[in-house]
């Protein structure tokens, strides 16, 4: 079996009295697109730093294709780095931008010419070849920073928040055009976003941090269907954490009483747990269901275009969200009025009973 792309073992980076990442170990596959995911200052981009060599790591190893590059300086790695910011040369046109790295390594000029025609031409910009920089749109000048990452053809391709300065319809179809390019490259793509939509659709797994620290590593359905902590639970897509614990085998929400749920890991007896249920695995209803259902009353109907969103307030502690997609809306929820009764029920698999 062939090394992993990348391998870090016990890696941490602190700057000063600041832990930016906490002990870390990672294996990244060969051709894998990954995602590192995780809010503002959760250590994303110092991790990604380590790995490409622009910051030494305090403790632990990096392997790149099972060889370590500790003291390795970044040019001697096999990877290129596409920064949120990707300064172009604005004298260059933007083949000579592509070119620039090549020359810099005194490729000859025949094979310049023919990867950097072979790289515009991945991202789609062979027609505006001799164009400046400034004579670009947004995501143009975007798509030749990834020509400038990808003519190297390095194993391993390194994106910080690469879309991050696109408008919301730019990073859309970036996001389709480079897991397009992704396979076609056969590249090790390591991304970084605090977008989970970007993350969940994009990547073959994703890893989630938050304080330095990775909680969960897993494929977009793992990630998102089944959460390990609290924090995945919230951090991806939207996601009811009502407090509860566990009692004699049981989760019981005060208030509430016995929820079906399914715990999550070694929950000793007594112990606080959050019972994660996402809106569109609560079942609403205007009559009582058979089994299992929590009584409450509906606070807000909110219409998203494809669902209606239903908030419950179940008891004075408790509130939920449940989700309905338009197309099937009953014309009995349709005309429930605020301070109406509710009924909410949910599966035992449905529901996560997590204890971090
Ligand atoms: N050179 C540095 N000196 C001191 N502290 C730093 C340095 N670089 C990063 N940090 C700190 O390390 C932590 C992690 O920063 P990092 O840039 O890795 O976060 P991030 O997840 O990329 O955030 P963002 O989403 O905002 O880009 C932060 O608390 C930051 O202030
Ligand atoms: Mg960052």
């Amino acid at each position: 079996m062939s090394a992993p792309a990348i391998r870090l073992s016990g890696v941490t980076k602190s700057f000063g009295d600041t832990t930016a990442v906490q002990p870390t170990d990672l294996e990244i596959g060969q051709n894998e697109f990954f995602s590192i995911l995780g809010p503002s200052g959760c250590g994303k981009t110092t991790l990604m730093r380590m790995i490409a060599g622009f910051e030494t790591p305090t403790s632990g190893t990096i392997e790149l294709a099972g060889v370590s590059v500790t003291g390795v300086p970044t040019r001697k790695r096999d990877l290129n780095m596409v920064f949120q910011s990707y300064a172009l040369f604005p004298h260059l046109s933007v083949a000579d931008n592509v070119a620039f790295e090549l020359q810099v390594k005194r490729v000859g000029k025949a094979e310049v010419t023919d990867r950097v025609t072979k790289a515009l031409k991945l991202v789609r910009l062979e027609a505006l070849a001799n164009r400046k920089p400034a004579q670009l749109s947004g995501g143009q000048r975007q798509r030749v920073a990834l020509a400038r990452a990808i003519v190297g053809r390095p194993t391993v391709i390194l994106l910080d928040e690469p879309l991050g300065a696109l408008d919301q319809q730019l990073r859309k179809e970036m996001q389709v055009e480079l897991k397009r390019l992704q396979r076609e490259v056969h590249t090790t793509f390591v991304y970084v976003t605090h977008d989970q939509e970007e993350a969940l659709t994009m990547s073959d797994r994703i890893a989630v941090m938050s304080a330095g620290r990775i909680l969960q590593i897993g494929s977009p359905t793992e990630i998102y269907e089944r959460p390990t902590s609290r924090f995945v639970a919230s951090f991806i897509g939207s996601c009811n954490v009502v407090e509860g614990a566990r009692v004699g085998g049981d989760v019981v929400v005060p208030a509430v009483g016995t929820v079906p749920a399914t715990t999550v890991g070694d929950v000793a007896d007594g112990a606080a747990v959050g019972l994660a249920v996402r809106p569109e695995r609560i079942s609403i209803t205007t009559t009582k269901p058979e089994g299992f259902a929590v009584e409450g009353a509906l606070t807000e109907s909110i219409y998203t275009g494809d669902e209606w969103r239903f908030g419950v307030s179940t008891s004075p502690a408790a509130h939920l969200v449940a989700s309905v997609p338009s197309a099937q809306l009953t014309p009995e929820l349709a005309t429930v009025q605020p301070g109406g009764t509710v009924w909410l029920s949910w599966r035992a698999e449905d529901a996560r009973a997590l204890a971090v």
